[in-house]
């Protein structure tokens, strides 16, 4: 049923302006003018499901109590989940051909960060990359860490499951990976413990304090900034630099840049797309 007070409350541009203001500051999200339909479509069962009746009320709760379930469900509707395996080709074979060969020559060990991992894609693609990696070059692998964040819990929870139905893995998973690295369950296929064993979910707020995250060799920050003002995206660049190893690499979505945001990079020029290394 659509909630008649809802829908007016939120043509309201007094409340949905609030309602903007209230989601950057959480979350960093920027949705701009005349995205009234999109909060609707988003929100309108939650808000019937909780008797909110107006965009304004549920402000106001949103407010007052930030770590409600509620406040969680509403990031999680606002929030664009999209993600693939393997995701634009090229950041798997820069790992696969560049930086692993590169890193297992100088280092005893790689940490890697999948900053906004959704629902696991992006850091079971980069494991499976190790694995594959590591059956090629016997004796020539140190052991990886992949920290895998996300700041809703919803779908880092299917993350930590790591079972996935045909269709979500038609989307660009091979059949030769899925023999590999998958078993079957319940009708869906699970990934095997040596591919999940690498890596470590943790809710994580890109907007928070990166003090505990620790350093890191290699950060895939992939279609998240797209959504961010360009103050937060100039402040989660320089934040990501700092917690990055000397000349560690930084890799962004296909149609993501920093031009304009950070000067802390070097851009290179790799086989499908650009990936920045971090200035000495
Ligand atoms: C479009 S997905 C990108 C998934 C993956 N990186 C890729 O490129 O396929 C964006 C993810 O960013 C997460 N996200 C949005 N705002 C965030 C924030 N402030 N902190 C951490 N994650 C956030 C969303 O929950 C969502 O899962």
């Amino acid at each position: 049923m659509i909630g008649k007070n809802s829908l007016d409350s939120i043509s309201d541009n007094g409340a949905y302006d609030d309602f903007c203001h209230f989601l950057t500051t959480v979350c960093g999200i920027v949705l701009g003018e005349n995205k009234q339909y999109l909060v609707h479509s988003r929100l309108n069962k939650l808000m019937t499901d909780n008797d909110i009746a107006s965009l304004t009320e549920l402000v106001a709760y949103l407010k007052k109590y930030p770590d409600s379930k509620l406040c969680i469900a509403v990031i999680d509707a606002m929030t664009t989940n999209e993600t693939s395996w393997f995701r634009d080709e090229y950041p798997y074979t820069f790992l696969a051909e560049k930086l692993l060969p590169e890193m297992c020559a100088t280092r005893k060990d790689i940490r890697i960060w999948s900053a906004a991992a959704s629902t696991g894609q992006e850091a079971y693609s980069i494991s499976i990359i190790f694995s594959e990696f590591q059956k090629r070059h016997v004796g020539m692998m140190m052991p990886v860490k992949i920290i895998a964040t996300d700041i809703s819990n919803t779908v880092l929870s299917g993350a930590k499951e790591g079972a996935f139905d045909q269709m979500t893995l038609d989307r660009g998973m091979s059949s030769e990976r899925i023999k590999n690295h998958f078993e079957p369950y319940e009708n869906m296929w699970k990934l095997k413990h040596s591919i999940k064993q690498r890596i470590e979910f943790r809710e994580f707020n890109l907007l928070g304090s990166y003090a505990a995250l620790g350093k890191f060799d290699v950060i895939f920050c992939r279609n998240v900034l797209i959504y961010f003002s360009t103050e937060t995206k100039k402040d989660i660049l320089s934040r990501i630099a700092g917690v990055l190893n000397p000349r560690g690499y930084l890799i962004m979505g296909g149609s993501e840049s920093i031009a304009n945001y950070s000067d802390r990079f070097d851009v290179l020029r790799v086989k499908g797309g650009l990936v920045y290394q971090l200035k000495e």
